[in-house]
């Protein structure tokens, strides 16, 4: 839909966002977002689905700026706030502070806490635990039905099992977590099952947080209880950031298993160019930055609200104003990308806003690189002859979750 608005700052045409992607490759961002890199324009006012006008910021470059200023803010509640979702924007005022949603020293606080337990050598430490885990799932799916579903089969397994290893969290509760992950993530949840699931995540990590203090271990969740008894935290404060954790930490890469692999099986010289390299590190590691930039999986992201007003780029941006930086849009920008929509596994590609930028870059993504890494470089040599067993048209795809993805991919081999 277009719309014109008549106001103080514009009169022009606004285009939706977001946009609707394209079935004929669900893939790739959609059309006419990337459409909008023609327009020669970094900012533009789009229309969000409940009416506001917040500014879009689109090339590479802008998004590096915008999201490393300290006029951004990641506060829910503040004035301006361009929110994904009515149930969101429900319970904005009620949100619990913690890393997501905190500016400034408060949100260096919040990182602070993290920083031992997702440092680069502790995660790299993980390698071989994510290839064991890997290839025992592997050597259970050759075992089990053909065809068989991968989210079930691969992708939502390891990385829970990673995030429950680090966290402390018993995987015997996996079917519980995963569906309240989904329901984190969907666009169109009621705010009413937003608070239920947001409740029944705190409650279940709380619970678990006050048993680790009378019995810890080497895990993140003790190490919260231990700063809860130094009085660094209380229990409120630390419930959140453990479901954040386990949200993030386990939905997402499970999102991208899944979708990169049926990119890959849609892209066969592309696949075959990986199997040749499976044991080239480096070359893997080039290809799984490929996937994510060209994935995207947030692709709703990353979302702003304005407390400053500033002058951008021709633009005056005005304090109380809602900023979506559409991290697709920056991956899919030919200054930055030279032809985007090449799937080019070893083009370099590391400098992707797809964990984001700026104070709120993600804070797993070391971990998520790794669970990548191994699952392409195993997957398709374990299983050279893998294929879809379903037709791509027939596949659902996650447009109505904050994490892009697909429902069910059915595979055979
Ligand atoms: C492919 C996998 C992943 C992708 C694409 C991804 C993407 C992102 C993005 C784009 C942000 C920034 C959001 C913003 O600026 O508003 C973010 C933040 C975050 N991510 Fe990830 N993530 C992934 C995996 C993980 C994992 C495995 C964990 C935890 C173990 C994790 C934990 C977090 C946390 C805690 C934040 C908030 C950081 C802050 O606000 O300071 N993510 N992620």
């Amino acid at each position: 839909m277009k719309e014109t608005v008549t106001g103080t700052e514009t009169t022009e045409e606004l285009p939706d966002f977001p946009a609707p992607r394209s079935g004929a490759c669900p893939f790739a961002p959609p059309p006419d977002l990337l459409k909008l890199h023609d327009s020669g324009k970094s900012v533009l006012r789009v229309r969000s689905w409940d009416g506001t006008t917040p500014w879009l910021v689109l090339t590479h470059a802008a998004q590096r700026a915008i999201l490393a200023d300290r006029r951004m803010s990641a506060n829910i509640g503040a004035p301006g706030y361009p929110h994904t979702t009515a149930a969101m924007k429900a319970h904005a005022g009620e949100m619990q502070p913690s890393i997501n949603n905190t500016d400034g020293a408060e949100h260096s606080r919040w990182r602070r806490m993290l920083t031992s337990s997702f440092t680069r050598h502790r995660m790299r430490r993980l390698q071989p635990a994510i290839q064991q885990i890997t290839d025992d799932l592997i050597d259970r799916m050759l075992d089990g039905p053909n065809p068989t579903e991968l989210n079930e089969a691969l992708s939502l397994p390891l990385p829970s099992l990673m995030i429950c290893e680090l966290l402390g969290v018993p995987y015997e509760d996996h079917a519980f977590f995963q569906k309240h992950a989904g329901v984190t993530n969907a666009v169109n949840k009621t705010p009413e099952e937003n608070a239920e699931t947001a409740g029944a995540l705190r409650a279940y990590i709380a619970r678990l947080i006050e048993a680790k203090m009378d019995d810890p271990a080497e895990d993140v969740l003790s190490d919260l209880g231990a700063r809860i008894k130094a009085g660094e935290l209380t229990l409120r404060e630390a419930a959140p950031l453990g479901h954040i954790l386990l949200v993030a930490g386990h939905d997402t890469s499970a999102n991208m298993i899944t979708l990169g692999t049926a990119l890959l099986l849609q892209n066969p010289d592309r696949l075959a160019d990986l199997r040749a390299h499976s044991g080239d590190p480096d070359y893997v590691a080039k290809a799984v930055e490929e996937l994510l930039r060209y994935l995207t999986l947030p692709h709703l992201l990353a979302r702003r609200a304005v407390v400053e007003d500033l002058e951008f780029e021709g633009v005056t941006i005005r304090a109380g104003e809602g900023v979506i930086a559409s991290l697709p849009a920056a991956n899919w920008d030919p200054a930055a990308f030279p032809d985007p929509g090449e799937l080019t596994l070893d083009r370099p590609a590391s400098h992707h806003l797809a964990f984001g930028w700026g104070p709120h870059q993600c804070v797993g993504q070391q971990l998520a690189r790794i669970e990548l890494q191994v699952v392409f470089s195993t997957l398709f040599r374990r299983i050279p002859t893998l294929r879809l067993a379903a037709d791509l048209a027939d596949l659902k795809f996650k447009e109505d979750s904050q994490a892009y993805g697909i429902y069910e991919l059915p595979v055979a081999w």
